[in-house]
């Protein structure tokens, strides 16, 4: 592996709280890892050079929070939603019907698709849930296909209860079976706790079930009203709580006081034409935020961390700087990641070079292609 240095960096973010924020300044890139960061008038030589020309460079996004294994379409869903339905993730159904009747190659193929378009908008770690099979064989294939594309793979058998069973009954089937197919292609354990999916007492049981198995432990909570999701994934230990729209004081106190991490998916309410959660609240209480896209077929079509980001400070209160760092570091911490969401020496190199000056650009100039150029794992992954 040959070693990079990239110069004349007109910003860099570099998520270290001792470093900060550099002017004109450099990075240099070895065995896939930050050798060196400083000013570009003491950058060491290196085999290659990259001179950004003034360009802000941010760590490679970290998106926490992704469901790319399923087929169909729901975009008459969406239309109909925009023209004054409500969300209720009953479409879920219509993708498992489709998911179902999908080859292994046709899933692979989408999932390849959405990961490389989420790489060209500056996403270099994924999260990628099942959740669209529900049934043994088709949850343990939909994570064979997600562990070709990321290490940070999530069993979401407890999606929706499907057709022709009952909650209980399918959440046994899920604790027990299903887990057991699942558990070797996966790396996390989610549940959807909310009223027309899994209840409280049923999302604990396959949270303890998947802990038991080995799996970290994540949730989906408070999305479409309140309920015992983020608590319990505080009580469990769980890495995140995601979605978190709808939170009492109490949540916002359990999840301050905890080292779960409230992953916020703007992507979900602007799909689904919702309030969106209020970050400002858990940033000042102390709770520590992500932000992800949530990318799905049905509440949430976008595969674009810039998207979210421009979301959060428009419409969740969040500062430009807040937002990247959820987007970055604030994806390192719902994934238990140390390694990735910051540019200190001896990170993971995974950076992104921007057309823009500063970061704040990714709010400021929203649905602008402003990647010019992504590196992931020290390699140039893509550029324009
Ligand atoms: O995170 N909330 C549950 N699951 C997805 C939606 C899935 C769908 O509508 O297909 C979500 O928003
Ligand atoms: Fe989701």
């Amino acid at each position: 592996m040959t070693s990079v240095v990239l110069t004349g960096i007109g910003e860099l973010t570099t998520n270290d709280p001792s470093l900060g924020t550099l002017a004109d300044a450099a990075v240099v890139l070895d065995g896939g890892r930050v050798a060196w960061v400083g000013p570009t008038a003491d950058a060491p030589p290196a085999d290659r050079a990259f001179d950004v020309d003034g360009g802000a460079v941010v760590p490679g996004f970290v998106d926490p929070h992704a469901h790319l294994v399923f087929a169909g379409d729901r975009s008459a869903e969406f239309a109909a939603r925009m023209a004054g339905e409500p969300y209720t993730g009953g479409g879920i159904r219509t993708t498992v019907a489709a998911t179902r009747a999908a080859g292994d190659d046709h899933l692979r193929a989408t999932v390849g698709r959405l990961v490389t378009e989420a790489l060209r908008q500056g996403t270099t770690t994924i999260e990628i849930k099942s959740g669209y099979g529900l049934s043994v064989a088709d949850e343990e294939r939909s994570l064979r296909v997600a562990r070709e594309f990321t290490d940070e793979t999530t069993f979401l058998g407890a999606h929706v209860v499907p057709d022709g069973t009952d909650a209980d009954s399918y959440t046994a089937l899920v604790c027990g079976e299903m887990l057991t197919a699942a558990a070797p292609h996966a790396t996390w354990v989610d549940v959807f706790c909310e009223r027309g999916a899994f209840d409280g007492a049923q999302s604990e049981a396959v949270l303890r079930a998947g802990i038991a198995a080995g799996l970290g432990a994540r949730i989906h909570a408070n999305q479409l009203g309140p309920g015992p999701g983020v608590r319990l994934a505080v009580s469990l230990g769980a890495a995140s709580a995601d979605h978190c729209t709808h939170l009492s004081r109490a949540d916002v106190e359990a999840l301050a006081g905890s080292d779960t991490v409230a992953t916020l998916l703007p992507g979900a309410e602007f799909a689904t034409r919702s309030p969106y959660p209020d970050a400002r609240v858990l940033v000042d209480a102390g709770a520590t935020v992500a932000l992800a896209t949530d990318c799905n077929p049905g509440s949430s079509y976008t595969s674009s961390m810039p998207f979210c980001i421009a979301l959060a400070v428009r419409e969740m209160r969040m500062t430009p700087a807040e937002a990247l760092w959820s987007a970055t570091m604030g994806g390192a911490k719902a994934l238990r990641r140390t390694d990735i969401g910051h540019l200190r020496t001896g990170a993971r190199a995974d950076l992104v070079v921007l057309d823009a000056p500063s970061a704040v650009y990714l709010a400021y100039r929203p649905g602008v292609p402003l990647v010019r150029a992504v590196v992931r794992n020290g390699e140039f992954a893509w550029q324009r």
